[in-house]
């Protein structure tokens, strides 16, 4: 049997960073879960779930190995529920390193079969993140190169439409 991995995240929206390590992990492994989670952390989505599987169904078609999914619990429980022993993520800056460490680690210690590999990150997506997209498309910038072109518009259409809080820093 060939072997199957999961990599999941927030995907809200799918970038160039998320696709680049979906497309080398489909090379590497034989079949790609990708699953569409909820991360507590972040207090507030911008896409439904089901908008960001749309997202990534477009933007992975050329890829034959994948497998769009979304789950509402606990990464652990859905890797053992899918029989999966091998997550693979991303890593941009250091900065990542803490909080991913720390949910391979819980992960593991929920699921002791399941092992986290890193992918470190193309250096043109080091600084590419979801939240940086959103911010950028709100304000009327361009996300040209940021996200996949075949989903651009429909990511600028969407975010066009949120408005930042009045007076909000943030
Ligand atoms: O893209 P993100 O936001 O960095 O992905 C984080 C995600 C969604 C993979 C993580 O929050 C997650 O696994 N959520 C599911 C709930 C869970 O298992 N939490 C415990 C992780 S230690």
């Amino acid at each position: 049997m060939g072997k199957t991995v999961i990599c999941p995240g927030s995907f809200d929206p799918v970038t160039l960073g998320h696709l680049d390590i979906i497309s080398r992990a489909s090379k590497m492994f034989d079949h790609v879960i990708v699953a569409v989670l909820v991360n507590p952390a972040k207090e507030q989505s911008s896409f439904s779930i089901q908008e960001r599987i749309e997202l990534l169904v477009e933007a992975t078609k050329g890829l034959d190995n994948i497998e769009i999914v979304s789950f509402q619990g606990l990464l652990a429980e859905y890797a053992k529920e899918r029989n999966v022993t091998v997550i693979v993520k991303g890593l941009r800056a250091v900065s990542d390193f803490e909080y991913e460490f720390q949910m391979a680690l819980t992960n593991k210690r929920i699921n002791p079969e399941l092992e986290t590999i890193f992918l470190t990150t193309e250096s043109k997506y080091m600084y590419l993140s979801s939240s940086i997209v959103k911010q950028i498309a709100s304000l009327g910038g361009s996300i040209k190169g940021f996200v996949p072109d075949c989903v651009l518009d429909r990511i600028v259409e969407r975010l066009s439409k949120k408005q930042l809080p009045e007076n909000s820093e943030d």
